[in-house]
């Protein structure tokens, strides 16, 4: 069943039943201010930061699901709706929620009267719009009234839910003209505060909530809207709101638009105050002055979208399938968007508080967006390197706000290290910046203590060397791109974390998915090293290289495939020689994509296997069988139901290292098929089984053994979308950046007649066009650029500023 559609030249999904199986939400903004907004209009607002800079409250886990947000309440005689159908939730005339590229858009009508809402944040701007606009269609004069409302929270989000006895006694509003002004905590250590603004008279408001809605009430049955009448409160403690209340008059056909304002200011300390206890109001009525028309606020959104018409004009792809070019061309490039500025902070499944920007995971998913902003990608990769130590390690997670790394989720992730490599050699065969590697970044955040960012890159790489265990495999560490094979953790204690416990001296327990990874990232290093003329360095390098596909061929191999582990004790893990776990995932993801073993039939075995006891009809898991004990010597991994999470889901972002695999192979119809298994437009149509949104990647399906398979949760934040991205653009479409050029060397399903695909790329327009009259997946005997055939299958940078024409003849 589906509950919306997709309207592509738009860009945007158009859920049509607001009670959509999941709440299905959108991200407004794109650098320092943003909104999650649920096709209800459920959510909450926050500048940079979701845990110490939320403007407005959201409560997570709650009953019923999705309850807090930036609502409306028309009240037409006797019958109140909102535009959003929550909160009221009054059966609508009609519905609909545009989400667009970091707009979202509703449209209903009750009784005669149409509601529009267009809702976002401009660029470069710390303030949330919505322009309203009503419409009378019925053929009678129409008297509405019109209730706003959101409810503040700009202190702490933590604190927020755990320290009552202080928050319910400090909340502090201003109320001037149509503003409604949040300065809670402003008179002491806060320079900054935030506004409610409609540009038009109102005829009341409430800043008190529990005023508003009545103490025993919920946001869908307040008493000032009951009764028709604002109470004109103002707060003091307990809990702020903003709500405007206007009378609208509409004669048959008239409209009238408003424009609502949520913003945010910071002001010097020393400009606080306009006088003793009036906050100084004057950066907030510039604020709402620059969007206080119609013209203004249309402009402002025709420069946003503009802005993704730019983004998104960089890789294009006319495949045939619109499911496919709708996840390329827009939704998957949207998605890592989200991701990078994001991280793993704040969506419907991540609190934004809990979790910052992670090491490994902010440096995977730039491979997802450094094409579209690779000035930001450069920064985002010294915020990153400048967390690590010298020794090559790091923190696992940095504050967004202050960019300093911390210890709150662990450290010690043996594959860390690695990621950083990747996204340093990827940004340089986007951008062909080598410059970068010289630029002198901190070790642990602390300037003097630079190095040139190479040597960051020399660190990552040694770090694995120094760090081998008995079989001169990687040392795992607290654990390795799976958070949950602790290894080294052996906890009995509920009240542990399985991110921060180790007990154990982690001198023995070693991982096949850090070979494996190894081995592709050592590779690239001693691709880079020899690129930059460091030769020496190379050679070095490489026999370290060596030696790993070694170690792996010698004691990594299960017979049928790689294994993915020695435990504490020097056992197996992911051998068919254990009863549960036999297999896994990532080891043979990362043994195949380096190839090891090709010659020897290894590859080849190995994503049989994977086929045969991983693949189901939603996707691949994780491991198999998945485990049904709690083994304590592996952690967290066996702490979930089988079938979950770790545990034997189908785990998104992992997925694509056996697309890539099988392209190793040259497998494409394989490639491709685990591709649609898990990309979300392809499974539009089971919307009521896999919940969340049908537009972009989840981090988990519930895998064979769930008890409900194909089931999936944790949308939206997760390296899923830059791998899916990754593997389908380089490897699957096969067109890849290196330093030197673009390499094309697709790997397609055999019954494809070829694809198009535009790529800006160092300035200029590749208009590629593969064509496959074979009908083979792989294999490339001619190209030709701009009519003349080139001799390899790098397809040289060519002159910036103009439109070359790339044909691309499989055979
Ligand atoms: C989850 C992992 C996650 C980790 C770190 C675990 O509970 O299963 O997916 O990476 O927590 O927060
Ligand atoms: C989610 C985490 O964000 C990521 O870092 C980790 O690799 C996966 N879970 C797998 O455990």
């Amino acid at each position: 069943m589906k509950y919306g559609h997709f309207d592509d030249a738009n860009r945007e999904y158009v859920i049509t039943n607001p009670q959509t199986p999941y709440p299905w939400i959108n991200y407004l903004g794109n650098e320092d201010f943003f909104s999650l907004t649920s096709n209800t209009g459920g959510g909450y607002t926050f500048y940079k930061d979701a845990k110490f800079r939320r403007l407005t409250r959201y409560r997570y886990n709650n009953v019923p699901i999705d309850d807090g947000g930036k609502y409306f309440y028309i009240k037409d005689g006797d019958t109140t709706w909102s535009p959003g159908w929550k909160p009221m939730k009054t059966p609508l005339d009609s519905y609909e929620c545009r989400h667009g590229m970091s707009y979202t858009k509703f449209n209903s009508s009750k009784n005669g009267v149409e509601a529009q809402i267009l809702q976002f944040i401009p660029l470069g701007f710390w303030g949330e719009l919505q322009k309203v606009s009503l419409k009378n269609t019925s053929s009678e004069t129409k008297k509405l009234k019109l209730f706003s409302f959101v409810e503040w929270c700009l202190w702490n989000a933590e604190d927020d839910m755990t320290n009552f006895q202080r928050n319910f006694s400090t909340g502090e509003v201003e109320i001037q003209d149509s503003t409604i002004y949040h300065k809670t905590e402003f008179k002491e250590r806060r320079n900054h505060y935030a506004f409610y603004n409609v540009n038009a008279p109102i005829d009341g408001y409430d800043t008190d909530r529990e005023s508003f809605l009545g103490l025993y009430n919920g946001f869908d049955n307040p008493d000032v809207v009951n009764d028709g009448a604002p109470k004109n409160t103002v707060a003091h403690g307990w809990s702020p709101i903003a709500s405007h209340y206007i009378e609208v008059e509409l004669q048959p056909g008239e409209s009238r638009d408003f424009i609502f304002m949520l913003g945010y200011v910071e002001v010097a300390p020393e400009d606080k105050w306009e006088s003793k206890a009036v906050i100084n109001k004057k950066p907030a009525k510039e604020m709402m002055a620059k969007f206080d028309t119609v013209e203004k606020i249309d402009a402002a959104y025709g420069e946003l979208r503009a802005y993704w018409d730019r983004l998104l004009g960089k890789i294009n792809i006319d495949s045939g399938d619109d499911r496919l070019d709708r996840m390329v061309n827009i939704w998957n490039q949207y998605q890592c968007m989200v991701t990078f500025n994001m991280s793993r902070s704040a969506s419907f499944f991540e609190s934004g508080i809990g979790r910052g920007m992670g090491f490994r995971d902010s440096n995977q998913d730039l491979i997802g967006f450094v094409h579209q902003i690779p000035e930001r990608a450069r920064e985002r990769i010294f915020d990153i390197a400048s967390t690590q130590f010298e020794d090559g390690s790091c923190y696992h997670q940095y504050q967004p706000l202050t960019k300093k790394g911390n210890s709150a989720i662990g450290g010690d992730f043996n594959d860390d290290p690695l990621w950083l490599i990747l996204s340093t050699t990827e940004y340089i065969k986007e951008t062909g910046d080598f410059s970068l590697l010289d630029e002198m970044v901190p070790f642990d955040n602390d300037a003097s203590r630079a190095k040139p960012h190479f040597d960051h890159l020399k660190a990552s790489f040694y770090h694995v060397v120094n760090n081998l265990g008995p079989h001169g495999l990687p040392l795992i560490g607290r654990a390795d791109w799976n958070d949950c094979l602790n290894l080294n953790c052996f906890s009995e204690d509920p009240n542990e974390s399985f991110q921060t416990t180790g007990n154990k001296k982690g001198s023995t327990a070693e991982s096949l998915m850090i070979a494996g990874l190894f081995v592709v990232y050592g590779k690239e290093y001693v691709k880079l090293c020899k690129r930059i003329g460091k030769d020496v360095e190379a050679q070095e390098a490489e026999k370290h290289v060596d030696a790993m596909i070694e170690a792996v061929k010698k004691d990594g191999w299960d017979g049928d495939w790689y294994l993915r582990a020695y435990d504490y004790y020097g056992k197996k893990i992911g051998s068919n020689e254990n009863e549960e776990g036999k297999i896994f995932i990532e080891s043979q993801g990362w043994c195949t994509m380096a190839g090891i073993g090709q010659e020897e039939g290894m590859v080849e075995k190995s994503l049989n296997a994977v086929k045969e006891h991983l693949d189901c009809e939603y996707g691949i898991v994780l491991n198999s069988p998945a485990f049904t004990k709690y083994y304590i010597e592996y952690g967290e991994i066996s702490t979930y139901p089988a079938g979950y999470k770790e545990n034997g889901g189908i785990f998104c972002h992992n997925n694509p290292w056996i697309m890539i695999g099988e392209t190793v192979l040259g497998r494409g119809d394989q490639a491709y098929e685990y591709y649609t298994k898990i990309a979300p437009s392809f499974l539009e149509d089971i919307s009521e089984l896999h919940r969340v949104e049908p537009y972009v990647y989840c981090q988990m399906i519930a895998g064979k053994e769930a008890s409900k398979p194909g089931e999936a949760k944790n949308s939206w934040l997760s390296g899923t979308a830059s791998w899916n991205f990754f593997a389908i653009t380089q490897y699957i479409l096969g067109v890849k950046t290196d330093y030197d050029g673009l390499v094309i060397d697709p790997c397609i399903p055999s019954k494809w007649d070829g694809f198009k695909m535009t790529r800006e790329y160092r300035g200029a327009t590749y208009n590629i066009e593969v064509q496959n009259p074979e009908h083979i997946s792989k294999g490339v005997k001619r190209i030709l650029v701009n009519g003349s055939e080139i001799d390899s299958k790098i397809v040289p940078i060519l002159e910036a500023g103009k439109e070359h024409s790339v044909q691309v003849i499989m055979g």
